[in-house]
């Protein structure tokens, strides 16, 4: 039994998952094997991923390929319900809905693990310490699970240094078809899209702060300057900081880039990024999002603090006024590519998506043979995605001579 807001949403939601599956070629060239060999029959796999219609098709490929797929959303406001009507529609067990309290999403990932998995798939860690925390008993029958996200992956690494981690967990995350191609231009496009959508204000002209570095931070600051915005970057690592400067963007603390900010977006994975200290020094109007994991890096109990509770001024708009101005935060401080859009696009989330089903299948032909770690996945199918993706593109590569081989090898 499914655990979601309105099944007669399911037409709209069914829409939207044709529109993805016509632009997720590499997803669909495996899935013409898999629904063929169909690896995964008699298995149950559960997922915990933000529930759009990108996932929705992949846990359609999923299920096609034999497996029962049991699926909930990894963020309170990234699940669309029409979405999770339309899978329902097809056979697969749902328990999520777009603003669940904490209860709900807590009470959502338990009826997610009751499914008994023997596989999973994880976005951000929930589920898997959820598993470990509060369903230990179903341990022994998991095969592994894969992880999505940058943050999953800390918090995983984090187990696994304590010796906690109970089963091979695959760093999907960690494979050049991911960061490379979902957290620079994927995070770079959505970002903006949500920001877009959520204000329909212009980003040419205006300062855009990037908080973080990293693969995200870099996609976002680079379509910023292409949108006509100059980008000030906050970091903590130096070398991630000179990489920025060489990029062209202006590198500085928060404290002081609190008050030049126009756009204010955060991409660490870390907590207390802004807080009331930034908030005091920053412009009338300055706009405030999140595009990492956790809605912990723009701290809203200090901006609850300094201005009591906030107005709602459109839709994923939040006015917070104290003093003679107004903060606005965009989408409570949640990813705002998910709450306030739809994620990334299809083409990127294809082969994301490509990576996550390979994954699965490497646990399952691989089981009772991988350590209880963090594992890369094997560079075998990172290639072998990237290849279906230059084909899907229509483009070929050149390949190396035996003469060239032998240069390669020799050093004399
Ligand atoms: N769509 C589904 N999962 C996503 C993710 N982790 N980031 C962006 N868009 C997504």
């Amino acid at each position: 039994m499914s655990t979601i807001r309105d099944a007669s949403l399911a037409p709209a939601g069914k829409m939207k998952i044709d529109w993805v599956r016509e632009h997720m070629p590499v997803l669909n060239e495996l899935a013409k094997d898999f629904r063929q060999s169909k690896p995964f029959t008699g298995l149950r796999i559960a997922i915990c991923l933000h529930l759009e219609a990108k996932t929705a098709y992949m846990a359609k490929v999923l299920q096609e390929s034999g497996a029962e797929v049991t699926i909930t959303g990894s963020n309170p406001l990234s699940t669309q319900d029409d979405v999770a009507a339309a899978l329902v529609a097809d056979g697969i067990t749902v328990h999520a809905w777009y603003g669940a309290t904490a209860a709900e999403y807590d009470e959502h990932l338990q009826k997610t693990l009751e499914c008994e998995p023997h596989l999973l798939i994880d976005d951000g860690g929930d589920l898997v310490t959820m598993l470990h925390t509060r369903y230990p008993h179903l341990l022994p029958q998991v095969r592994g699970g894969a992880e999505e996200t940058t943050t999953g992956l800390v918090r995983l690494r984090s187990m696994a240094a304590e010796g906690a981690l109970k089963i091979p967990m695959m760093a999907v995350n960690d494979a050049y078809c991911k960061y490379l191609f979902d957290n620079r231009y994927g995070t770079g496009q959505s970002v903006w899209d949500g920001i877009m959508r959520a204000t329909n204000l212009v980003v040419a002209g205006k300062t855009v702060v990037v908080a973080g570095y990293g693969w995200c931070g870099k996609g976002v600051a680079m379509r910023a300057r292409g949108l006509g915005a100059r980008v000030i970057v906050c970091e903590i690592d130096p070398i991630k900081a000179v990489e920025a400067v060489m990029d062209g963007h202006t590198v500085m603390p928060m404290l002081e880039a609190a008050e030049y900010g126009d756009i204010f977006i955060t991409v660490t994975g870390c907590r207390d990024v802004i807080t009331r200290e930034h908030y005091v020094r920053m412009k009338n109007g300055a706009i405030l999002c999140n595009a990492g994991h956790f809605d912990v890096e723009v701290n809203k109990n200090d901006l609850r603090e300094l201005a009591g509770e906030p107005q709602l001024v459109r839709r994923n708009v939040e006015a917070f006024e104290f003093g003679s101005k107004r903060l606005y935060l965009l989408a409570e401080g949640r990813l705002v590519n998910l709450a306030a859009a739809d994620g990334h696009p299809a083409e990127i989330m294809d082969m994301s998506f490509a990576l996550q089903v390979e994954a699965l299948h490497y646990l399952n032909t691989n089981y009772g043979q991988l350590p209880n770690e963090v594992l890369p996945l094997p560079q075998s199918v990172d290639d072998k995605v990237a290849r279906h993706k230059l084909a899907a593109l229509g483009m070929g590569i050149d390949k190396l001579t035996p003469e060239q081989e032998a240069y390669l090898q020799s050093w004399k």
